[in-house]
């Protein structure tokens, strides 16, 4: 059910879950410090456990509250990139909810920029938000897509449609070299520009599974097939199958068939809701023509990893 700002802080402050639109996608948002209001998230989404959790901050004084970290680099990105679509990986204090950090000894931290977002967690004070997904189903840009996940009892606050559509950049600041270990909007070069350093793009499994528990599960999946086009495919339209291109090679004149143009902000925008209208469609497969491999946009890393990852690759 679509509830108000005032009746979302009311509900986080009493200790229950609200989705929360933030630039990025939606999020299931609850009292940070709270942690019969956090163990409600995971049960809800059906989240594993050792899946830590970001916490959304309104403003970098409240940094101090869950972490005693500090350094040039956090000052530095956290005035060019807050609030907006970097989330932060620093080392926790005792006093940080153990569900919420999954038993590691960092957490994630984020001012997220939706106007919304931010009154929520004014008056609420600091919240945990997983997106608004339930477990391994591709994140939320809209309403619909939450309700479609839990019904319509779970309380949204609507702010439209996200304005990226794609999860924030993690980074993680607890080794020497700032490490990716999600790519996001902000790519390794805009943070690199911003500390005048290398920064990493964790590409080893290994790494990656042990930095952040998260990206070992099935992720951002519908229930279509996600597969990469091949050349011969380009050109015949199959029913029950949406094709998403982005050269401007396609034929559109098919119902079946989206092209944005080398608009990679706006198949970013628009990725996740086209998985979920092709479910709604009960179409069995979707293809995506594969992104430029040196492509400059700075977005094209986290699409290819989050189009890979719900392609089970
Ligand atoms: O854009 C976003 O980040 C959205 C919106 C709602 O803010 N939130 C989001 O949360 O994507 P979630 O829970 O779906 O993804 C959080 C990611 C997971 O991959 C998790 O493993 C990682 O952040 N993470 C959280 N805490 C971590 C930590 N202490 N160390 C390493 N990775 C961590
Ligand atoms: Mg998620």
């Amino acid at each position: 059910m679509i509830v108000s700002v005032p009746e979302a802080i009311t509900l986080i402050k009493h200790g229950d879950v609200v989705a929360i639109p933030t630039e990025t996608v939606y999020g299931l948002a609850a009292n940070a410090e709270n942690s019969m209001a956090v163990r409600k998230i995971f049960t809800l989404k059906g989240r594993p456990a050792d899946n830590p959790l970001i916490v959304h901050l309104s403003s970098p004084d409240q940094i101090s509250r869950f972490t005693d970290f500090d350094s040039a680099d956090l000052q530095r990105l956290t005035n060019a990139f807050w609030p907006g679509p970097l989330t932060l990986i620093v080392p926790k204090k005792k006093t940080v909810l153990d569900s919420i950090t999954a038993g590691l000894d960092s957490v994630a931290l984020r001012i997220p920029s939706h106007p919304y977002a931010l009154k929520i967690i004014r008056q609420s004070g600091p919240v945990t938000a997983p997106s608004a997904n339930r477990s391994g189903r591709p994140s939320p840009t809209k309403p619909e897509h939450i309700f479609a996940d839990f019904g319509d009892t779970l309380p949204v606050v609507d702010g439209g449609e996200c304005a990226i559509g794609i999860e924030s950049t993690v980074l993680d600041l607890t080794s020497e070299q700032p490490v990716i270990l999600r790519p996001g909007k902000y790519s390794a070069e805009d943070i690199g520009d911003i500390l005048s350093k290398k920064v990493a793009l964790s590409t080893s499994d290994f790494d990656h599974l042990s930095k952040s528990p998260g990206t070992r599960y099935t992720h951002y999946k519908p229930d279509a097939e996600i597969k990469w086009m091949s050349d011969d495919l380009m050109n015949k339209a199959e029913d029950e199958v949406l094709y998403v291109f982005h050269s401007g090679k396609a034929d559109i004149q098919k119902l079946n068939v989206v092209d944005f143009n080398q608009d990679f902000d706006a198949l970013g925008k628009a990725l996740y809701d086209l998985y979920r209208t092709a479910d709604a469609k009960k179409y069995t497969t979707i293809y995506i023509e594969p992104l430029p491999k040196l492509g400059k946009h700075p977005l094209l890393p986290a699409l290819q990893n989050r189009i890979e990852r719900s392609a089970g690759q």
